[in-house]
């Protein structure tokens, strides 16, 4: 078999053998199978272009998941479940999730990323506070689990290698945007897992991978049918991804809205709820409420009783970063900087763009522009007003954290070119859109 036939047959919109797709994968995983980059972003190219079917994606996905080693959880007793999603801005849920699932019973073994273009990732967010280490062997996340029942780790050499290598390539060739892939790669790291359940929360929106719906609720519906055939139970959640999701964006301060909400102040209410009604669905897949609006309650509670901020605290502190960061926010990294943006004239925000908003938090130095930019950890904005705030010309609506007066400025242009003020209050944006079973 040549990969060279391979890309041709699919650049010709043919269908795949599972065999081929074998190939492919091993090319990704093995650099000994001496499959040259430029052929594996050919073939990318050509998926992202003519796409796949149910059978090739199922198939794909297999042959990825298998690429690698597995955790073997079967010695823990609690059930395992996960959350994934698809990437936003503001979206630091799982910072906030993992331990409030595992405080709740749940065994929460997660599997995270790196920030993606516009959109943060959530190791980022961790190793902004100093000493988190997510770079863990498969022995040590199994103990932390049985401890703590939690960990929060980066893909290593062995887990999900084949993902590893496609992943970086699509962030540098423009083939992020394939349902196939997309299912492929995050299908292949949760597999890696050995979960008994997944929620996957699909972003929607001018934020999200996918900003239409209806290729989102395609994603959605190609996720939970793959994750079906994996003998893996899920549900998909698709959520608002128009304006960034909670009061904050950028690392430290995303971790701050994370403390935040487990220390039961639900001011960011689109945060909580995104939060709440994921991590009521990841309860009831686990067998631990007999619906999400249950689970969701329970887990009111359990924020309530001081249990999640608590494992929060165990978790980090597990994990090599001071567990004092829970209690004493300044112990978070902080710009050097901050500056009010005032509202360009009175009325009421109709719009505040997700997209744009990473994008200026890329500039500050909250993401990466490339591969080897070095992260302003305390970079970001905080957003005081949102959709359907009432403004007066020159009121705060968000507040700007850097440490480079001319990025500051940019950053600032930039927020603007995606904020509008008009007279007309505009309708609420629903944060929960739709569920896919
Ligand atoms: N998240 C992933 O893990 N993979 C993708 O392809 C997109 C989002």
């Amino acid at each position: 078999m040549r990969m060279l036939d391979i890309i041709a047959k699919k650049r010709q919109g043919l269908k795949h053998t599972d065999q081929e797709l074998a190939f492919v994968v091993k090319a990704a995983s093995d650099p000994k199978a001496g499959v040259p980059d430029y052929q594996l972003t050919a073939w990318l190219m050509a998926v992202c272009c003519r796409g796949m079917d149910e059978a090739e994606t199922a198939a794909l996905t297999r042959a990825m998941a298998l690429s690698g080693r597995r955790l073997d959880l079967k010695r823990l007793r609690a059930p395992k479940v996960d959350k994934h999603s698809t990437g936003g801005v503001g979206d630091g849920i799982s910072l906030a999730l993992a331990p409030l699932m595992a405080a709740a019973g749940l065994a929460v073994p997660m599997m995270s990323g790196r920030g993606l273009g516009h959109t943060g990732g959530t190791l980022d967010k961790l190793e902004s506070m100093k000493g988190f280490r997510v770079r863990m062997g498969i022995d040590e996340i199994t103990s932390q689990l049985a401890r703590i029942g939690v960990c929060m780790f980066g893909q290593t050499q062995d887990l999900a290698p084949a993902d590893r290598t496609l992943y970086s390539l699509r962030d540098a060739s423009s083939t992020v945007e394939s349902v196939p892939l997309v299912v492929a790669s995050i299908l292949s790291k949760k597999f890696a897992e050995d979960l008994d359940a997944l929620v996957l929360d699909v972003k929607i929106g001018s934020g999200a991978i996918f900003k239409n719906p209806a290729e989102a609720q395609a994603l959605s519906r190609a996720l939970v049918k793959t994750a079906r055939k994996l003998g893996l139970r899920s549900v998909a959640v698709l959520t608002s991804m128009d304006q960034p999701l909670g009061r904050y964006v950028g690392n430290a301060l995303e971790v701050v809205q994370a403390v935040e909400v487990l220390r039961g102040d639900f001011t960011s209410a689109d945060y909580a709820e995104c939060l709440l009604t994921l991590g009521g669905w990841m309860m009831h897949l686990g067998g631990k409420a007999k619906d999400p609006e249950e689970g969701a309650a329970r887990l009111k509670e359990v924020i309530r009783s001081g249990a999640a901020l608590e494992r929060f605290q165990k978790m980090i502190e597990a994990h090599g970063a001071d567990p004092r960061a829970a209690s004493d926010l300044d112990l978070l990294p902080k710009a050097a900087m901050t500056r009010e943006i005032p509202a360009p004239r009175s009325g009421y925000i109709s719009w505040l763009d997700a997209r744009k908003v990473g994008e200026a938090a890329v500039i500050l130095g909250a993401g990466r522009a490339n591969k080897d930019s070095v992260l302003d950890y305390g970079a970001g904005f905080i957003l005081d007003r949102k959709v359907g705030s009432k403004v007066k010309k020159g009121d705060c609506v968000a507040r700007v954290h850097g440490s480079d007066a001319a990025r500051m400025d940019e950053a600032t242009a930039y927020f603007l070119t995606g904020l509008r003020v008009e007279g007309q209050k505009p309708k609420p944006i629903p944060v929960i859109r739709q569920v896919v079973k």
